[in-house]
């Protein structure tokens, strides 16, 4: 928070709810309601005038996670200098206790009276048409990371206390001195990509903000510190961005030293406390050996904590590096795929100032372009319930993964159409036929079964591809004029999800060798995590195709995403392989195997399907 905040605070449309916490969300676009528990401050903000004299006399003395450890506060504090409202907080896990008061010095000091020891959270509800995340980021811990002492050498720091080092808002007051003898480091050297691009811990991503922070960083030590000496080591230099570049050369014209290589050993010089590196140079191929009054480790960002826990609230996915996924990586970056939800800043993936304030603003104007509409219009593709075939199970609605689907027990489930984002996955999963998706029926999928398998079947490869990645896949592999067997006729559905266990079983009857189920990648979903289902469906029916004499591995599940277009070709040859091991005779037993009573009742209630839908807009 800053001077935009107060901005925020001041603004006569916007309710500014601070030491909040979101509780739980419920509705869908353009008619959400949102449970917030307002925390329990103990200092009234509107009363509070910062004069500090509680502070001066709170006998607790704890560490100041603004300062990242490297300061103290009280346990009445304000949580940083900008804060807004800037008042007063007292942390009752750090207090010494006011049932009975232990203490109480703060409130006997207080003049203004404000500080209430019986305040209580309160919880709020708020109607919105629009939600916009922003929950920022975390910062990666190096201490699992020992090879570079940062566990065992005071004078390894983290990027983010080396700020607080040289701010003058700091512990220090802005005068950059060493941990342990408090004099100013002479030589600093910093290490790029702690906790970035490293597959090992699980953090294969590029933070995108470290270099130019870095970069920064010797600039700055530079103007204030004539006489220091930078050394960075990196992987690659990253400075992209506009002007980022030139800032890059102006380090490195300041003196700033930029090795290519990533110390393999830190050792510390008992008597200095100076710090000894190793490292490979991969410019030269010499190894080298470089002492060091200070070292900082340039760590990177990753999802914030309390991310599993929005995704939660708002039915939102993740991608597999933890950021949240969003609608379409080209052309709905800002959209989450719940509608009327929106992304700014690092929550969605890495990126710095400029981009998140970009995103911010798009994301405000995506808002308010929706609330000013004053009416959504929702795509076609959504599904429907016929409530003669409805059975009133409520499976659609455990498996929606928008909970669009709205269902108590005894009772008809009904589809809220303005949620329904048309992945099809009720329909499947509907054992009574009673789900219509328009444009993606039943009926209409089964018919392009039939006619794509009516003709030689056995030299055919059946494959459904969601519409979003692997049909995506297969159009990449086109355009990139990949070699791949052309034996494979592809149905389109939107999501992997929306394929059922019956048109599966369908394309075996009429003839198929091996039918190739595809979708985006696991955590890649453009429908949340509807793929789950997907793989849930495909395992029964491995089961039931081993149960009924059928190997299972004529039906193959593959994720290809749309860029895979290498993928997507390797994934033909290779079920191309398949058909050929496949003989007349299997799939002649295949077809007797499923014909008899599934049809039948697969008929019925196709039938019943029709005469629904025909009556059913
Ligand atoms: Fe591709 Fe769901 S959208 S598998």
């Amino acid at each position: 928070m800053g001077p935009k905040a107060i901005d925020v605070g001041r603004h006569p449309n916007i309710e500014l709810l601070t030491y909040s916490e979101v509780e739980a969300v419920s509705g869908y676009v353009g008619n959400f309601s949102v449970k917030i528990r307002k925390k329990a401050r103990y200092v009234d903000p509107e009363v509070c005038n910062s004069c500090n004299e509680c502070a001066k006399v709170c006998p607790v003395v704890k560490p100041d996670e603004y300062q990242m450890g490297l300061g103290s506060r009280k346990a009445i504090y304000i949580p940083y200098p900008q804060a807004v409202p800037c008042s007063y907080i007292l942390n009752m896990d750090d207090c010494l206790g006011t049932t009975p008061i232990a203490c109480g010095k703060c409130a006997d000091v207080c003049e203004q009276e404000c500080i209430d020891y019986d305040d209580r959270d309160e919880i709020i509800e708020r109607d919105v048409g629009a939600v916009i995340v922003a929950i920022g980021l975390d910062v990666y811990d190096p201490t699992e990371l020992d090879d570079y002492g940062y566990t065992r050498f005071e004078n390894v720091i983290t990027s983010m206390e080396f700020e607080r080092l040289i701010c003058a808002g700091g512990p220090t007051a802005g005068h950059f001195i060493r941990p342990t003898d408090r004099e100013r480091p002479k030589r600093i050297g910093f290490v790029q990509c702690v906790g970035s691009r490293n597959a090992a811990i699980g953090r294969p991503y590029c933070s995108n903000i470290c270099c130019m922070n870095t970069i920064k960083d010797t600039l700055l030590l530079a103007d204030h510190y004539p006489d220091l000496t930078n050394t960075v080591f990196y992987q690659d230099i990253r400075a992209f961005g506009k002007s980022f570049e030139d800032m890059f050369q102006r380090s490195k014209e300041a003196g700033t030293r930029y090795i290519r290589g990533l110390p393999g050993d830190i050792e510390e010089d008992p008597l200095t406390r100076n710090l000894l590196v190793t490292v490979e140079n991969t410019t030269t191929g010499k190894l080298e050996r470089h002492e060091f009054d200070m070292l900082v480790l340039s760590v990177g960002v990753i999802p914030p904590k309390d991310l599993a826990k929005i995704s939660g609230l708002l039915t939102l996915s993740k991608t597999s590096d933890g950021f949240f996924l969003e609608s379409h990586p080209k052309l709905k970056p800002i959209d989450a795929p719940t509608r009327g939800v929106y992304f700014a800043g690092f929550c969605e993936s890495p990126k710095d100032i400029k981009d998140s304030v970009c995103q911010a603003g798009a994301a405000a104007s995506r808002s308010g372009a929706l609330l000013n509409a004053g009416q959504i219009t929702v795509e076609a593709i959504t599904s429907y319930i016929i409530e003669d075939a409805c059975t009133k199970c409520g499976a659609c609605a455990s498996v929606c993964p928008y909970g669009a689907i709205i269902w108590e027990k005894g009772q008809f489930p009904v589809v809220v159409e303005a949620a329904c984002a048309g992945c099809g996955c009720c329909g499947a999963t509907c054992k009574s036929n009673a789900i219509v998706m328009r444009h993606f029926t039943d009926e209409q999928l089964i018919a392009q079964i039939r006619a794509i398998l009516a003709d030689k079947p056995e030299d055919k490869v059946f494959v459904f591809a969601c519409n979003w990645c692997s049909y995506a896949g297969g159009d990449m592999a086109g355009i990139s004029r990949i070699h791949y067997p052309s034996t494979n006729r592809v149905v389109r559905t939107m999501c992997s999800a929306r394929v059922s266990e019956d048109m599966v079983l369908e394309a075996f009857r009429c003839g198929a060798p091996i039918v190739l189920v595809s979708g985006c990648h696991y955590a890649d979903c453009h429908y949340i995590n509807a793929n789950r289902q997907t793989v849930k469906r495909v395992q029964r029916l491995w089961n039931k195709l081993d149960r009924l004499g059928i190997r299972p591995e004529r039906l193959q599940l593959e994720w290809i995403s749309a860029a895979e277009g290498q993928k997507f070709a390797k994934v033909m040859v290779q079920v191309e392989e398949l058909r050929k091991k496949v003989t007349k005779e299997e799939i002649e037993q295949t077809i007797k195997a499923l014909q008899e009573k599934p049809k039948k009742q697969r008929k019925a209630k196709s039938a019943k399907q029709t005469e629904a839908s025909v009556s059913t807009p």
